[in-house]
C-alpha cells in the first residue's frame, strides 16, 4: 500500500515496486490522479484516503499489510498513517526527515507499535538510510574506542551549480513547514535539540573541505542502539563555508523569533502556497546529472580519527525511490524481525544493507584520509 502514491517520490516509489514484480495497492486523495497512475501501472488496484480524514486512512490497511507513506509534510500529514498502521498491525515506513515528526514516531509511536507487534522504518530514503549505513560501517571499523560519529549529506546540483539543483513539490513544502523546528543530536551522552543550522563541521578530505550545517537526522538516536558507548552524533547537510556560516549567524535570531506565535503563523501563511503544488519534481535527465555523498567519521574520545566511510551515488530521489521498494519488499516478505521503532541497520544488520543500498545507487569508494573537527 503506497499512501501519497501520486506524489513525486510515490510514483517513484510505485513504479520501483513494479519493476520488483510487486503489485502495491496505489492509495491518494484525489480519484482521477490515483486512476491516472493506476493505467499507467496495468491497472494496479487503488484506494482513496485524506490525511485530514484519519478514518479514511484507517481503512487502508489490513493486519499484514506493509503502509508505505509519502505524504508530506509529516509534522502536517503524516500521523494518521502512523497510527493506521500501528492500529491495523502493520508495517510502516515513510519518507519524512522531519526532527518534530521522527521525534513522535521514536518516542510515542515507537512503544505502541512493539506492543502491537509491527515495524516502524521512519525515514527510509536518502534521509536517512545511506547516513545510517556509513555511520554502522565507520563504527564497525572503528571498534571499541568509538565515542564520536558525524555524519555529512551532500546533494551535488548539475554541473555542480547551487542554483541548478533540483528539489520536489515536497521537499520545497517540508523544508518551508519545518525551517523552524530544532534538530536532534547526541552530545554528552544525551539527545539535545538545537536550531537548525546552529552548529557547523567542517569535513576535510584529501585537498577538500566539505562544510556542513546541523541538519535533522535519525544517527544521534539509532547509531548509539548500535555502539552504546558512544557520547556524540549529529547529522549535517554539506552547504559550503558562507552558506553554512550564515545558517549558524541567522539560526540565532530565528531561533527567538520561532519561539513567537505571531512569527510561526506567518511563516506558516507563507510556507501555504508551497503546499498547493504537489506532483513536480527534476526530471529524469536532472535526475542522471545530480549526485550524492554521504560520510561519516568516527573519533576517540580524545578527538583521535579512528574511521571514516564515503558513500557516492546517484540522485537522492532516484535512491529514495529503489530503497524504499527494497525495504517494503523485506517487510511484506517478513524478513524483520524486531519490533517497534527501529533504524534502518537495527532492521536489516549492516551486511544486509550494505548491498542493498548499493544496488540502489551508493557505493562505499575508498579514500584517502578524511577528518572532521566543529568550525
Ligand atoms: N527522506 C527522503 O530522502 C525524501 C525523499 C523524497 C521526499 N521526501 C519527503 O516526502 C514527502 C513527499 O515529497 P514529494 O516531493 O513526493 O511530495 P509531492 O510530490 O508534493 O506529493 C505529496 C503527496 O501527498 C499527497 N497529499 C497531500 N496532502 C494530502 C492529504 N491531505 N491527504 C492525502 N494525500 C495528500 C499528494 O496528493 P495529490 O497528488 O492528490 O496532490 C501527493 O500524492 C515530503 O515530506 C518530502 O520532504 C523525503
Amino acid at each position: 500500500m503506497v499512501f501519497g502514491a501520486t506524489g513525486y517520490t510515490g510514483r517513484l516509489v510505485t513504479a520501483e515496486l513494479v519493476a520488483a514484480g510487486h503489485r502495491p495497492v496505489v492509495a491518494g486523495r484525489d480519484r482521477a490522479r490515483v486512476d491516472a497512475l493506476r493505467a499507467r501501472h496495468d491497472d494496479l488496484p487503488g484506494a482513496l484516503a485524506d490525511a485530514a480524514d484519519p478514518d479514511s486512512v484507517r481503512r487502508l490497511v489490513e493486519p499484514g499489510d506493509v503502509l508505505v507513506a509519502t505524504v508530506g509534510p509529516f509534522s502536517r500529514f503524516g500521523r494518521p498513517a502512523v497510527d493506521a498502521a500501528i492500529a491495523a498491525g502493520a508495517h510502516y515506513l515513510d519518507s519524512s526527515g522531519e526532527a518534530d515528526f521522527l521525534r513522535q514516531v521514536y518516542e510515542d509511536a515507537g512503544p505502541r507499535a512493539e506492543r502491537a507487534g509491527v515495524v516502524l522504518l521512519p525515514a527510509s530514503g536518502f534521509d536517512c538510510v545511506p547516513g545510517n549505513l556509513a555511520g554502522a560501517l565507520a563504527l564497525r571499523d572503528a571498534g571499541e574506542e568509538a565515542r564520536r560519529v558525524d555524519v555529512a549529506y551532500q546533494v551535488v546540483p548539475p554541473g555542480g551549480r547551487l542554483h541548478r539543483l533540483g528539489i520536489s513539490s515536497g521537499t520545497r513544502a517540508t523544508m518551508l513547514a519545518s525551517a523552524f523546528s530544532p534538530v536532534e543530536m547526541l552530545r554528552a551522552g544525551r539527545l539535545v535539540t538545537l536550531p537548525f543550522g546552529r552548529e557547523v563541521r567542517t569535513f576535510r578530505q584529501d585537498r577538500s573541505v566539505l562544510t556542513g550545517v546541523l541538519w535533522a537526522g535519525t544517527e544521534a538516536r539509532t547509531l548509539p542502539r548500535l555502539a552504546p558507548r558512544l557520547t556524540e552524533a549529529a547529522t549535517y547537510m554539506v552547504a559550503g563555508g558562507r552558506p553554512a556560516r550564515l545558517a549558524r549567524a541567522a539560526s540565532y535570531p530565528l531561533a527567538a523569533l520561532s519561539r513567537l506565535r505571531v512569527f510561526t503563523r506567518l511563516a506558516g501563511v507563507a510556507a501555504a502556497p508551497a503546499l498547493r503544488v504537489t506532483g513536480r519534481g527534476p526530471d529524469p535527465a536532472a535526475q542522471d546529472a545530480t549526485s550524492t555523498v554521504v560520510l561519516a567519521t568516527v573519533a576517540d574520545a580524545s578527538g583521535r580519527q579512528l574511521a571514516t566511510v564515503r558513500l557516492e551515488g546517484v540522485d537522492p530521489y532516484v535512491f529514495t525511490g529503489r530503497i524504499m521498494a527494497w525495504i517494503a519488499g523485506q517487510l511484506a516478505s517478513g524478513a524483520v524481525t524486531g519490533h517497534g521503532a527501529l533504524g534502518p541497520v537495527e532492521a536489516f544488520g549492516v551486511d544486509g544493507l550494505e548491498p542493498a543500498v548499493a544496488a540502489a545507487g551508493l557505493r562505499r569508494v575508498g579514500l584517502p584520509g578524511v577528518s572532521s573537527g566543529s568550525s
